[in-house]
């Protein structure tokens, strides 16, 4: 499977020596840990239970845009962790990597916290560590409060650093004796394009005048939310650092979306856009995380659209990291655009000023394959350019139609100091609700008891948890 196969990577080995070779969880370091994921929303269910109020992914939902699909009950997880953390143990998982859903624990975004809230977490995390499960926490995955994107326009706003370090605050101080490992916001950057530049995720605003967004059409807009997001997860590594790292003994990053480029051709006009794709869809977040500023190609062709940071901020956000997570899915050939690139029109995508092609994998189910020797490349180039920071495959997984035959036969990859695949269950998908699978397990949706069924890569990545000799 293609998880098997991504796992010989980590071993170092070549693409055309390790296709028959077996291997076991005991080839990588000791304290290389797998895990698995999901998000709140994506799991959770109970969205109008016990105080939670909605997020801006709620009114997404609502609206219709992931097929009419809807996390009102999702997995049920809320009420189904239990039997959760049951079958990862089962799995022989080492960490379940999760997120805490902003608006369950502090229902009007700041102030208050809601008991119920809080006792949910506690007993998922209680749960999790009597039974041996490191649990890796996500302070923040899409589900903005809906109440601070109406109030202040969410990350738009300056204000959204102060509210987040004390939503952040309540975490660390109510979580932070048993979770050690945390990240602050998955994948900003991502998050910053598909919300404020093409508009197709919550808060599902656009950069341009053409994009079909009911609101913002300001081509600044995801420098701007992109800015406050690096501000506020460098204003909450601040905080860890100051108030509890010392006693808590724990951890704390944030993740990237990563696709990794190549250049279609070798001619110079496309390995150089090659480079300004990763300088902005990757730099634009990791150079500022590692050396305390944006990109120079960023700066010089984002120009006044993109903030930029005080000595203080620099100061603050460089270096604001224990590890780098890496989300990653797949590869693409760059070719250089020449029309973006004078265009008058400048938006990102005519800054970045490329065509993204997908690569062409014959054994692939689906348009984003899990293609192995990219997730090795992607790594090296962390390595090379960024000097080698403590890494977290945080999510890795192959999406295939949503099915019922549990035979995944296409799987998923890995690296660095540990990895997690996505996801731990068929969850609810950001555009295509239900339709799209990547999880172990397959949730029935049309059984009331939501039940859960290992899916071939389930029992594979279970075999090899637990030391077998798997090959690829
Ligand atoms: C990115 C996101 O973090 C997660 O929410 C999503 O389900 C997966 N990738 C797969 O699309």
């Amino acid at each position: 499977s293609r998880l098997s196969f991504s796992l010989c990577l980590v071993l170092n080995l070549s693409v055309t020596a390790f296709s028959s070779l077996e291997f076991s969880r005991y080839d990588f370091p000791t304290d290389f840990i797998f895990g698995a994921g999901t998000s709140a929303y994506q799991v959770e269910g109970a969205a109008f239970q016990d105080g939670r109020t909605p997020s801006t992914w709620d009114t997404f939902a609502h609206a219709g845009h992931a097929h009419g699909a809807t996390g009102d009950i999702a997995c049920d997880e809320y009420h189904k962790y239990k039997e959760d953390v049951k079958l990862m143990v089962e799995t022989g998982l080492d960490a379940y990597r999760f997120s805490i859903s902003w608006s369950r624990l502090i229902p009007n975004g700041r102030g208050p916290v809601n008991p119920k809230g809080l006792e949910y977490y506690n007993n998922l995390i209680n749960e999790l560590i009597k039974h041996g499960i490191e649990p890796h926490v996500t302070l923040f995955h899409v589900d903005l409060p809906q109440v601070l994107e109406d109030e202040y326009e969410g990350w738009l706003s300056q204000r959204i650093v102060k509210d987040f370090t004390e939503f952040a605050d309540v975490c660390f101080r109510e979580f932070g004796d048993r979770v050690l490992y945390w990240s602050t916001i998955n994948e900003g950057n991502i998050f910053a394009l598909g919300g404020y530049d093409i508009g197709i995720t919550p808060p599902q605003r656009c950069s341009a005048p053409f994009g079909n967004c009911p609101k913002g059409n300001s081509p600044s807009e995801p420098y701007i939310a992109g800015h406050h997001i690096l501000l506020a997860h460098a204003s909450v590594t601040q905080l860890y650092r100051e108030k509890y790292q010392d006693i808590q003994q724990g951890f704390i990053g944030t993740n990237v979306f990563a696709f990794w480029f190549v250049p279609l051709t070798n001619k110079t006009e496309d390995i150089i856009a090659t480079q300004r794709a990763h300088d902005f869809f990757l730099g634009w977040f990791v150079h500022v995380l590692v050396f305390g500023d944006y990109p120079d190609i960023v700066k010089k062709r984002a120009g006044t659209r993109i903030p930029s940071f005080s000595e203080e901020e620099s100061k603050q956000v460089k270096g604001s990291f224990d590890f780098i997570g890496i989300n990653h899915y797949t590869s693409l050939h760059i070719k250089n655009n020449p029309m973006k690139l004078n265009m008058d029109h400048r938006d990102f995508d005519a800054d970045v000023a490329v065509d993204l092609i997908a690569i062409i994998d014959d054994t692939a189910p689906d348009e984003f394959p899990v293609l192995p020797w990219g997730l090795q490349q992607l790594l090296e180039y962390f390595k090379q350019v960024y000097g080698n920071p403590p890494i977290y495959i945080h999510e890795n997984g192959q999406r295939t139609k949503r099915n019922t035959t549990l035979n995944d036969t296409e799987g998923n990859g890995s690296n660095a100091k540990g990895y997690f695949t996505w996801s731990f269950l068929d969850v609810l998908e950001l555009l295509d609700g239900y339709g799209s699978s990547f999880g172990l397990y397959y949730v029935d949706l049309d059984d009331p008891d939501l039940k859960r069924y290992p899916k071939l890569s389930a029992h594979w990545y279970s075999g090899f948890l637990k030391g077998e000799n798997v090959s690829s």
